[in-house]
């Protein structure tokens, strides 16, 4: 299956195409212009800039903390550096459960003041009226289904997702919901491989997967994750495609020795 690289810019209509052609749809997180800006280039169909920034970049031990300012700081920062890729930003727990109206109102602040191009929001038909009335602003929504961290304290743990029957029905019908509410996708976050393929063969929207399996539209990893920069957090689905934390330190360690011996600078690095 080719990518479809002539792509100019990528457009939540263009994720639905990817869908019924068949070809798998990628997504990173990012939280920064600079890792942005190589994220894009290299090709990414999407890039989230999660609220696991609370964890990643502000070392809190979960997402409840991290507030719509900051989420709103990310955001502009990784759409300066971004010229492809959809950018998809995470609403913030507390910023949009209360009412729809507030939720209009993060979500319009989102989209003002950061240029991005899209929201998503946890739960499904909890939410229901949020995810309406921000639709019905012309604001695309993707949902996320499954483990959903801002309710980590209601789960109490971050294990596997909608095992049990109950849990499983309930997920197939609010994908089911979330299609004809209007979303343009949906993350399925940390369930097994065969409900997620019977979520993706339910609808016509894009059900992206973290840890459900590879039958599902398309993946997202947290990009701190996949690079290896995180040390503790090594789930059985997370793929590591470099050892950053390893090519840092090292360089690092070089950079300190080559000050203490006095072989940095030299002549030719001063003027
Ligand atoms: O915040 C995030 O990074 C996410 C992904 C895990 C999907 O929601």
């Amino acid at each position: 299956m080719s990518v479809q690289k002539n792509i100019k810019v990528v457009t939540t209509h263009q994720l639905q195409e990817m869908k019924s052609n068949g070809e798998k749809i990628t997504m990173l997180t990012a939280y920064d212009y600079s890792m942005a800006k190589i994220i894009d280039q290299s090709g990414i169909d999407a890039i989230l800039v999660g609220d696991s920034a609370s964890n990643v970049m502000a070392g809190n031990e979960t997402t409840l903390p991290i507030t719509l300012d900051h989420m709103i700081w990310h955001a502009t920062s990784v759409v300066k550096a971004v010229k492809r890729a959809l950018v998809i930003v995470d609403v913030p727990f507390g910023s949009y459960q209360g009412s729809s109206s507030e939720a209009l109102r993060s979500c319009i602040r989102i989209m003002k003041e950061s240029g991005a191009h899209a929201v998503k929001m946890e739960g499904g038909v909890e939410i229901k009226e949020s995810i309406q009335r921000v639709l019905s602003a012309g604001i695309p929504v993707m949902g996320h289904l499954g483990l959903t961290p801002q309710s980590i304290y209601k789960f109490g743990t971050y294990t596997v997702r909608a095992k049990e029957e109950a849990e499983a029905r309930k997920l197939l019908e609010d994908v089911k919901l979330l299609e004809e509410l209007g979303c343009f996708g949906v993350v399925l976050e940390k369930i097994p491989s065969k409900l997620a393929k019977q979520a993706a063969e339910s609808v016509s929207i894009p059900m992206i997967g973290i840890g459900a399996g590879p039958e599902v539209d398309g993946q997202v990893l947290v990009v701190h994750d996949m690079l290896g920069i995180t040390q503790d957090f090594k789930p059985r689905f997370l793929r590591q495609y470099a050892d950053l934390n390893q090519v840092i330190t090292d360089a690092v360690k070089n950079y300190v020795s080559d000050i203490k011996s006095k072989d940095f600078p030299n002549e030719k690095e001063s003027y």
